[in-house]
């Protein structure tokens, strides 16, 4: 998927950082291009959250930098500053008209988050419709990522609560291609989530940036009868009914500066889609439009990139994930992204989770923590150097990432070879200062696949003129950082 090279001499496997002649591949980095400012990495809470919520080491791991020991892995942190907050769907109560939740008999109880809003009786965050003390393992990981970092808080909802959906069922409608949420809740949806933004901001400390109505709207696949989750499939004009009231319910409880992202489609193709069709009432009102990866190498993430900027809105990649735990198909997605979608920051699905899904393997029914996969380490190799704030530029080619801290004066490059061995070089001519002549390169490499070395440092590569240059094994992924570079 990355770039192809032909097969390599025995004595350049075994260089470590040879003469410039004997190189194979070389990539330019280009810093006049400007991709945006990195707002970060992250990872949508819910489940993994609602099940390991009280453990420290785990916020540690994830949103800080330290060295943190989890199940006697000593891991480096990812140091992740994004975080999706999950307003849950599901409650056991009966509501005013007697009637209870109608439950997926596929639904796992770690799969059903909480709601605060119990009934229909009362829009009064204060009344007895209203319950704050449910969900308390999820909004504590929140409050330990908050505290350790994470500046950026999304809430996003997967379900309207089940008792404003028509069957009653927060797993999605009977047939998945109907709107679920019921047309007199439109209004008492949006109503939902800016009572949980406002009360977060009060009583949590928690100031949302941004508020999500809907997850993978367009879907089919949200059928209530069979679900193993919660969702809801939305009509797009149902979307643009949504987002207004969204819109107005956060602007009269002060939230104006809580922006409304849009609308967590499953692949690009469908943000595409559903981007071209709002109301240009709902357009305007979004500020952000929120993408997930799970098409994978499909799709025009470049049609999205130029109509989302050509509005002026920012785009995130908000939900990835896969069962690849070697970290081959990670690293293969994040490059296209990076090429062509231009996402200001990148969100895992669930950190924790099944073999191959999680970076962590984690059974949240058991609640039993496992190993690390390979794919915890190469994404390591972008998560802790590809910093908020630094400037995202031209890698030069489809294996290369490059980012540039203004006020360090420090390069970033992420750079992958599924090819055979061999040398890449790195070109910084088109800089204005390509760091000091000599000076060292620190890298860290990581390789992709079911073992192998796990974001190991080495401090064995220099700058030589403009260029410096690195030997990688096949299907290695390498992160270097180049002090003293000006664009
Ligand atoms: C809820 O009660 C608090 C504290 O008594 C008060 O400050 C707040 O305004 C009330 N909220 C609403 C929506 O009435
Ligand atoms: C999206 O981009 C495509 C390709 O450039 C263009 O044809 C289309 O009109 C754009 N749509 C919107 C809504 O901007
Ligand atoms: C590489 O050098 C830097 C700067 O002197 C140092 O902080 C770091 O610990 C060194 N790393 C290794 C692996 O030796």
């Amino acid at each position: 998927m990355v770039h192809s090279r032909g097969l390599l001499t025995l004595a350049v496997t075994l260089l470590t950082a040879g003469p410039a002649a004997l190189a194979d591949e070389t990539t330019t980095i280009n810093p006049s291009a400007n991709f945006g400012t990195w707002e970060g990495w992250g990872t949508s809470l819910a489940w993994w959250a609602k099940a390991f919520g009280t453990q420290t080491a785990l916020a540690d791991v994830f949103f800080t930098r330290n060295t943190v020991t989890v199940n006697g892995h000593a891991l480096p942190g990812l140091g992740l500053n994004v975080i999706r907050y999950n307003a849950g769907a599901s409650s056991t109560n009966k509501d005013p008209d007697g009637a209870t939740m109608v439950v997926s008999p596929s639904i796992k109880a770690s799969r059903q988050i909480d709601t605060f809003w119990l009934d229909w009786t009362s829009t009064d965050p204060n009344s007895t419709s209203w319950s704050w003390t449910v969900d308390a393992n999820q909004r504590n990981m929140m409050s330990l990522a908050i505290a350790r970092g994470a500046n950026l808080v999304e809430l996003f909802s997967n379900s309207p609560v089940w008792w404003m959906c028509y069957n009653l069922n927060p797993s999605g409608s009977t047939d998945g291609s109907s709107d679920n949420l019921e047309s007199w809740n439109w209004d008492q949806h949006a109503v939902y989530l800016a009572n949980v933004a406002q009360y977060a901001a009060t009583h949590w400390g928690v100031k949302f940036t941004s508020v999500e109505a809907f997850n993978e709207p367009s879907a089919t696949y949200w059928v209530g009868p069979t679900g193993t989750q919660e969702g809801c499939h939305f009509d797009v004009s149902t979307m643009s009914n949504v987002i207004p009231f969204l819109r107005s319910e956060l602007n009269s409880r002060g939230l104006t500066s809580t922006i409304v992202s849009a609308s967590d489609e499953e692949t690009y193709d469908l943000a595409v889609s559903t981007f071209g069709s709002l109301t240009s009432t709902a357009l305007a009102d979004i500020a952000r439009v929120n993408v997930h990866g799970y098409q994978y190498g499909g799709g025009r993430r470049d049609t999205l990139y130029s109509n989302v900027s050509g509005k002026g809105k920012k785009l995130w990649n908000s939900e990835y994930g896969e069962g690849d735990a070697t970290g081959a198909s990670l690293v293969s997605n994040l490059m296209l992204d990076f090429v062509w979608l231009h996402p200001t920051a990148w969100v895992y699905w669930q950190v924790l989770d099944v073999a191959g899904w999680g970076l962590i393997t984690a059974d949240n029914d058991a609640k039993t923590i496992g190993a690390p996969s390979q794919k915890y380490f190469v994404l390591a190799q972008f998560t802790r150097h590809i910093r908020p704030g630094m400037r995202i530029i031209d890698g030069g080619s489809s294996y290369t990432v490059s980012a540039y801290d203004a006020t360090a004066k420090k390069l970033v490059i992420v750079a992958v070879n599924t090819a055979a061995a061999q040398i890449i070089n790195f070109d910084l001519s088109r800089f204005t200062t390509p760091g000091v002549n000599g000076a060292l390169v620190q890298r860290w490499a990581t390789q992709i696949g079911t073992s192998g070395t796990q974001y190991t440092a080495f401090n064995d590569t220099f700058i030589s003129g403009t260029k410096f240059w690195s030997n990688f094994g096949q299907n290695v992924i390498m992160t270097f950082e180049v002090s003293g570079v000006v664009i």
